[in-house]
């Protein structure tokens, strides 16, 4: 870390995507440290949880609508980035180009627009134009419209693992799912690796990233300290959440077969796409929590206190 100020000086921060899990936890944080912030939304009633944060207002806004989003950002310094989706309503990859790689090329230009000099971009641990899912080749895909920023704008990267924390879908899902089947999970990909990441090093090390201009033009993955496979996962979420877990690992047919089934339930809670993201380990050999001097928190620790039974 270098570069840090000690108390950075307010900024007037808009927040892409801020009223999500992620968003909801970044806020109350850079909130916390005296930023004024702007919150866009697709429909205010989610940001109802975020209007009590000193210095917080929130603004309707199409973010997709380049005029619209120009608009928006006009007087801020800095932008966050945040958008995110884990399935789209088709299967061409059209839905993930636009919101996750068309947004991106989007924000760079309003934030330069706008003068802004600082963008934080939220990107995921496996992010690659030749990943294996159209998230992941979307979220690469965005990462290189933030890298042809042109230098007036300080671009960050942020790599996140799977995040956990109070209000996450990812570890509630499987507590949920486990209530409903009675513990038994027939699960695709049970070996898949993970490093999960709790939700407060993730927001800390955006507003560490912020702080230290030594963080600017580079990316950092965010990961854990301790790996688990998917199925050990599951069985944890049974376990803080008090269902006990018989993890039933598919095999690779029978995985892609779940997955095409779900791919047409409504809400896609499984999708041919989320299988394909599985394909690859979610881990990384870059700490970027270290590099930010984080040291981050262990969903063994950190699971019970919001996982109950
Ligand atoms: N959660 C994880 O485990 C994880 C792991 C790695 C990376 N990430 C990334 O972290 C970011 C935040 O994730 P999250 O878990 O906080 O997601 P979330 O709770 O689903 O929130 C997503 C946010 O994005 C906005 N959004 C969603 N679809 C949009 C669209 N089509 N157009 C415009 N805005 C849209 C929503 O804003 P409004 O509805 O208010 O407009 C919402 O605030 C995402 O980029 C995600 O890919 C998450």
């Amino acid at each position: 870390m270098d570069g840090l100020d000690a108390t950075p000086a307010p900024r007037r921060i808009a927040l892409l995507g801020g009223t999500g899990f992620v968003g909801t936890a970044l806020a109350a944080r850079l909130a916390a440290d005296g930023h004024e912030l702007r919150l866009l939304t697709r429909d205010p009633r989610r940001a109802d949880h975020l209007r009590v944060l000193p210095g917080a207002r929130v603004l309707r806004a199409d973010v997709h609508d380049e005029a619209a989003l120009r608009r928006a950002l006009e007087g801020c310094d800095t932008v966050v980035n945040l958008v995110g989706i884990l399935n789209e309503k088709g299967f061409s990859g059209r839905g993930f180009a636009e919101a996750h790689a068309e947004l991106a090329r989007k924000t760079v230009a309003a934030a330069v627009a706008a003068g802004a000099t600082r963008l934080l971009h939220m990107s995921a641990l496996g992010a690659a134009e030749g990943g294996p899912s159209f998230y992941l080749q979307s979220k690469g895909v965005a990462e290189r419209h933030v890298r042809a920023a042109p230098p007036a704008l300080g671009w960050t990267i942020l790599r996140p693992s799977v995040i956990f924390g109070a209000g996450d879908s990812f570890m509630n899902r499987f507590a949920g799912l486990l209530r409903l089947s009675r513990g038994v999970i027939p699960l695709a990909r049970a070996e898949a690796r993970f490093a999960p990441v709790w939700v407060g090093d993730v927001a800390e090390a955006f507003a560490r990233a912020l702080a230290d201009r030594g963080t600017v033009g580079k990316s950092y993955d965010l990961c854990g300290p301790e790996v688990f496979t998917l199925g050990a996962l599951v069985r944890l979420a049974g376990g803080f959440s008090g269902t006990r877990a018989h993890v039933l690992p598919l095999p690779d047919w029978a995985a892609r077969l779940q997955a095409r089934v779900m791919d047409f339930v409504p809400g896609k809670p499984f999708s041919t796409d989320n299988y394909r993201s599985l394909t690859v380990d979610n881990i990384s050999d870059d700490d970027g929590c270290a590099r930010l001097g984080i040291t981050p928190a262990s969903l063994r620790a950190v699971g019970p206190t919001y996982l109950r039974r």
